[in-house]
């Protein structure tokens, strides 16, 4: 690296005299380079930002971007679907195509589809539709567990431990100021991947739960998969008391396999929300569910609009996208897997060779680095006393110097564009730095 981000600090400063802070979404003040960096751009695997540093790119968009930065077949559909419009404030005919595919794919049977734009505001549209389907308000949510930024479930996200409460009881900690507080009263806020701790909620609250939503795969924090049992445990409980089991495959729908979490733990919700992959880089979200709970959405009953839903150009990707996976599903998720395999033994490998207390755990292309003694880090209290998050920043930063760009929070997103030099470089750099930090 030739120089040190200086034009990023350039643009930066001039950034916040227009724009907020500087930035457009809160996560890119933590940036690892310190300041949030300014790209010229970026194709495949790689980035390039405005000091013509070259990097290897795990950050992916923070997870949109399956077949990496920018695939050809992708802009090759989107350049030429455009040219019909952008917005119709009407139905596209690739609508159908998109939704059936889409059906296909994801285990949950007898099921119909409804796209938006964003997770933040899919996740919004589910808890609506739970309400308004099982006619009760109040909804389990849990700690470490991401499901956009709006005020009815942007609680207990990160909560400090000094704040977070009783773990048999914990508090609602709003991640924001300016949140309407009264929107706790409807969430109960309850540690994952503990069986007895869901029982005691539905104990307690069963009769007034609308439903439960959950990261079936926990990306947020440390990439944590369920414990045996345990999801299948939180459904039996669901169905005993009339509530709704959601899975939030924003982040594992389209990546861990096909038919994202539900395929892979071999467990269907009643009904489930995806963005991210699903279009390959573009804004789209979808909520799938069982026809008799989607029809409160089908008949009107809940509202949902946006002038945006199935523009041309989302849908267009999202064609492309499923197309594609639709066709080489088998290899395609094969091949992927393996690179994410090949990446979490070798890191584990020089993690040891450096007696280093790097970490990593995950499943396929979705991995989370940390740094940590503890062989598994099963939920988000586990994560907050074990994982030394300052470590994790100086270890990103100096990856950064090494021309590897991860995230903030420890995700790595790996593509199909990642090349075998990409994953042994960003290895042998993972060693450099770890005999340095
Ligand atoms: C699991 C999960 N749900 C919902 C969201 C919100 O999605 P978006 O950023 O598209 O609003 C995210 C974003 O990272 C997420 O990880």
């Amino acid at each position: 690296m030739t120089n040190e981000f200086s034009k990023s600090k350039k643009m930066y400063d001039e950034a916040k005299e227009y724009i907020a802070g500087g930035i457009s979404s809160q996560i890119r003040i933590n940036d690892p380079a310190k300041i949030p960096m300014f790209f010229s751009h970026a194709k495949g695997s790689k980035m390039w930002d405005v000091d013509g540093n070259e990097y290897i790119d795990y950050i992916q968009g923070m997870g949109p971007n399956l077949f990496g930065h920018a695939p050809d077949f992708i802009s090759d559909l989107v350049k030429k679907e455009m040219d019909r419009g952008y917005v119709l404030a009407g139905q596209f005919d690739k609508e159908i195509e998109i939704a059936k595919m889409a059906l296909e794919l994801i285990p949950i049977k007898n099921a119909t589809a409804r796209f938006a734009i964003s997770g933040t505001e899919i996740d919004q549209l589910l808890f609506r539709v739970m309400r308004g389907y099982t006619k009760k308000n109040k909804i389990v949510k849990f700690e470490g567990h991401y499901h956009g930024w709006m005020d009815s479930v942007n609680y207990s996200v990160h909560p400090p431990l000094n704040l977070a409460g009783d773990e048999n009881n914990p508090n609602p900690i709003p991640e924001s100021t300016g949140m309407d507080l009264n929107t706790s009263k409807n969430l109960i806020i309850c540690e994952w991947n503990d069986e007895e701790k869901i029982e005691n909620v539905f104990n307690k609250y069963g009769d007034d739960i609308a439903g439960v939503i959950t990261e079936p795969i926990l990306g947020n924090t440390n990439c944590i998969l369920p414990k045996k049992g345990y999801l299948e445990k939180v459904k039996i409980l669901c169905e005993k008391h009339n509530a709704l089991l959601a899975f939030d495959e924003v982040i594992t729908g389209f990546r861990v396999a096909a038919g994202g979490a539900q395929e892979l733990l071999k467990i269907t919700p009643h009904i489930a929300t995806y963005a991210k992959s699903m279009a390959g880089g573009f804004p789209m979200s979808m909520i799938v569910g069982e026809k008799q709970i989607m029809e409160e959405i089908g008949n009107g009953n809940v509202y949902h609009g946006g002038s945006f839903n199935s523009n041309v150009m989302s849908t267009a990707a999202t064609y492309a996208t499923l197309k594609y996976l639709h066709d080489s599903k088998a290899t395609f998720y094969e091949n992927l897997n393996k690179k994410g395999e090949f990446m979490m033994k070798n890191l584990k490998s020089v993690s040891k060779s450096q007696d280093s207390d790097l970490h990593v755990q995950g499943v396929g292309s979705l991995l989370s680095i940390s740094f940590t003694n503890k062989e598994e880090i099963t939920n988000w209290r586990d994560h907050a006393k074990n994982c030394d998050e300052k470590k994790y920043s100086l270890f990103a930063y100096e990856m950064l110097k090494n021309g590897i760009r991860l995230s903030s929070n420890g995700r790595m997103h790996i593509s199909s564009a990642h090349s075998q030099e990409d994953l042994e470089k960003t290895i042998s750099s993972t060693e450099k730095v770890l005999s340095k930090i």
